[in-house]
């Protein structure tokens, strides 16, 4: 085993320009609700090409408060796929609706359009789609299905900053997309997360739901509705700052060790991931591949761990969690 060198399933990248900007928050002493997280917001907003953008303390409070602006409640159904990290699922949960499972495309691994509708019924109030390992769900179809039949649409993107739908971000096409920063992601704020929007309506509401429900107009001890502390602090935003501000260059780095692991594996008897088209273009998340079926995953596992190369089994389906069955 070569002990010098491991290759880990992820690291942020952080370099001096993002240190600076955090410093620079730490001496101002104006570490929450200051200039910064604004600044970082307009950022992002840009990036995604959203009029709106609200940072939170993470992709799973992101999603929450998106089943508050859906006014998802006990009784009500929230259509989900199975095959996500446990966020997607559990925000309905959260407001005491039951999240539904609708199968995925074997091909894109997200939501089978076909399959949402199927599961549609009158509780149905929403539908969380999600861009699997960055690759987008079919919006075009999930937009129509929810118009047809009254449903929110909220966007999981938590995994896919930076990817294109038929030829424009994610995040730019109207419903509320959610992000997050943990650092495995392709740009991180230690923890936190964001909620992008087209509505100012909703992006009013995100903002008094993520501080404790304070109105625009109302003084610091005053709430006019429930909310939360879901609250970015600036410390966060400041390395959210330097980190949109290289987003090209991370997303570019990252497209070209997938272009790497696609020319070595090529001879290889595994399923890569599926590559972009005209209207799906991936940002680079995890490098997930399908071994052949009778091939022992934990083996290639183990041998790989041995060459000191870190995997993981991407991905526990939700509905097979213990606490879910
Ligand atoms: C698809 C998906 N949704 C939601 C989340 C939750 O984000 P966070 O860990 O910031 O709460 C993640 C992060 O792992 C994710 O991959």
């Amino acid at each position: 085993m070569n002990t010098t060198t491991r290759i880990n399933l992820s690291a942020p990248w952080i370099d001096e320009r993002d240190e600076e900007l955090v410093l620079e928050v730490l001496r101002s002493g104006w570490l929450s609700l200051g200039p910064t997280g604004p600044r970082f917001e307009s950022m992002l907003a840009d990036a995604v090409e959203a009029p709106h953008a609200a940072a939170v303390s993470s992709g799973t409070a992101g999603l929450h408060l998106c089943m508050r602006l859906a006014g998802v409640g006990p009784g009500d159904e929230v259509i989900t796929s199975p095959y996500s990290f446990v966020a997607s699922a559990n925000c309905a949960i959260y407001e005491g609706a039951t999240p539904v499972f609708a199968d995925i495309d074997p091909r894109t691994f997200n939501l089978d359009p076909a399959a949402v509708e199927a599961a549609i019924t009158p509780r149905t109030k929403a539908l969380v789609a999600v861009d699997i390992f960055g690759y987008p769900a079919e919006y075009d179809e999930l937009i129509a299905l929810c118009d047809r039949h009254g449903i929110a649409l909220v966007e999981d993107s938590c995994e896919a900053l930076g990817a294109r739908y038929k030829g424009r971000p994610l995040g730019s096409h109207g419903h509320p997309a959610v992000w997050a920063f943990y650092p495995n992601k392709q740009m991180t704020t230690g923890e936190g997360g964001a909620v992008t929007t087209g509505s100012a309506e909703q992006h009013e509401l995100l903002v008094s739901l993520r501080n404790q429900g304070r109105l625009e107009t109302s003084s610091w001890l005053q709430h006019g509705r429930l909310g939360f502390n879901y609250r970015l602090d600036d410390i966060s935003a400041a390395l959210g700052i330097g980190q949109l501000e290289k987003l090209d260059r991370i997303l570019a780095a990252r497209g070209a060790v997938a272009a790497t692991y696609g020319e070595l594996l090529a001879d290889v008897d595994v399923e890569t991931p599926l590559p972009d088209d005209e209207n799906h273009v991936r940002s680079w998340f995890v490098y997930v591949v399908k071994l052949p079926s009778g091939v022992d995953r934990d083996a290639v596992m183990a041998r790989l761990s041995e060459d000191g190369v870190a995997t993981a089994p991407y991905l526990p389906s939700i509905h097979l969690q213990s606490y879910m069955r």
